[in-house]
């Protein structure tokens, strides 16, 4: 996969007019399974109209966090909480955010990817932060699709028959690491609960809410923790009082709590990563921000 690095340098006002290019920095170490990399025009537009530097955002279901990320790198908010519940993935952020990312990064850019070696990295990885860490890493790059559930197995051909080895970067990989290190005075990690973030903070005006769920329908092989409850997620959506933006898969049921508590809803097509066209909705208490 050829990875495009661009990096927008100029200044907030001048980017409010800049929506929907294709210049999405890949930022995170993960390649991830429902990640929102394509969504980020978007979510610019709605950060930009956030007021900036005073507010923080909180990303309670962060996965490989390219939202978190995005905003921490172009300045359009002041700091941002990531939390997430998969123990691995937190290794992951834990171990990058919390003075160990060197140990990380070289650990990967030393590795020599066989398929003998990573399965003792994934066997062998219950033993510390750092073990757990760097197998997470190692399982995203060789399972298919980057899933981390634990029945995911190996790709097999993969580009140009590489197989394993065909996702794994890791010169990218390690500048991806040490460029978010360096940003981690903007930035907190948890290890948790999103729901109890969430309530914890939602007396909060300076908090806004980027809530990206495991899916209703596709989520159960995709993530160790696929099950939450969605009818609880809208009606805590609805008592946050800053604002938020949901981004969901467009079907009855999610239009339907959407509806309930009377929330706005707009469906965005997206690319699979097989190129088929695939609605997605957002969802927010206003989206008249949503250029199109
Ligand atoms: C759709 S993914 C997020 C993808 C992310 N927006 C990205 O771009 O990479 C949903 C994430 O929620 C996590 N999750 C599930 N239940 C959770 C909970 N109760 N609290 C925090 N995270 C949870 C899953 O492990 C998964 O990583």
């Amino acid at each position: 996969m050829h990875q495009i690095e661009l990096f927008d340098t100029k200044p907030l006002q001048e980017r409010q007019h800049i929506v929907n290019v294709a210049t999405v920095p890949q930022r995170s170490p993960f390649r991830y399974p429902g990640g929102k990399t394509w969504l980020i025009p978007r979510i610019r537009q709605w950060l930009l109209k956030q007021g900036g530097l005073n507010k923080e955002l909180i990303e309670p279901f962060t996965g490989g966090g390219i939202v978190s990320l995005t905003a921490v790198f172009e300045d359009l908010v002041g700091q941002v909480t990531m939390v997430e519940k998969d123990e691995g993935v937190a290794a992951v952020w834990q171990t990058i955010l919390e003075d160990d990312a060197e140990w990380l990064a070289d650990a990967i850019r030393n590795f020599h990817l066989t398929p003998e070696n990573a399965r003792r990295a994934i066997e062998t990885s219950d033993q510390s932060l750092r073990s757990l860490a760097f197998a997470t890493i190692v399982k995203n790059r060789v399972n298919r699709g980057g899933i981390l559930a634990d029945a995911a197995s190996f790709i097999r051909q993969g580009e140009n028959g590489k197989g394993i080895t065909s996702r794994w970067y890791p010169e990218t990989l390690q500048k991806r690491i040490l460029a978010i290190a360096k940003m981690r005075h903007k930035i907190k990690f948890i290890k948790g609960d999103g729901f109890e973030i969430c309530e914890q903070n939602a007396h909060r005006k300076d908090a806004i809410y980027f809530i990206d769920p495991p899916y209703i329908n596709a989520g159960r092989r995709l993530y160790r923790y696929s099950i939450i409850n969605h009818k609880g997620l809208f009606e805590l959506a609805n008592k946050l009082e800053g604002d938020f933006l949901m981004s969901y898969d467009n079907n009855q049921e999610s239009q339907a709590l959407a509806a309930h508590q009377g929330f706005t809803i707009k469906s965005i097509s997206m690319k699979n990563t097989h190129h088929a066209e695939k609605k997605e909705l957002l969802i927010g208490r206003d989206l008249s921000w949503l250029l199109q």
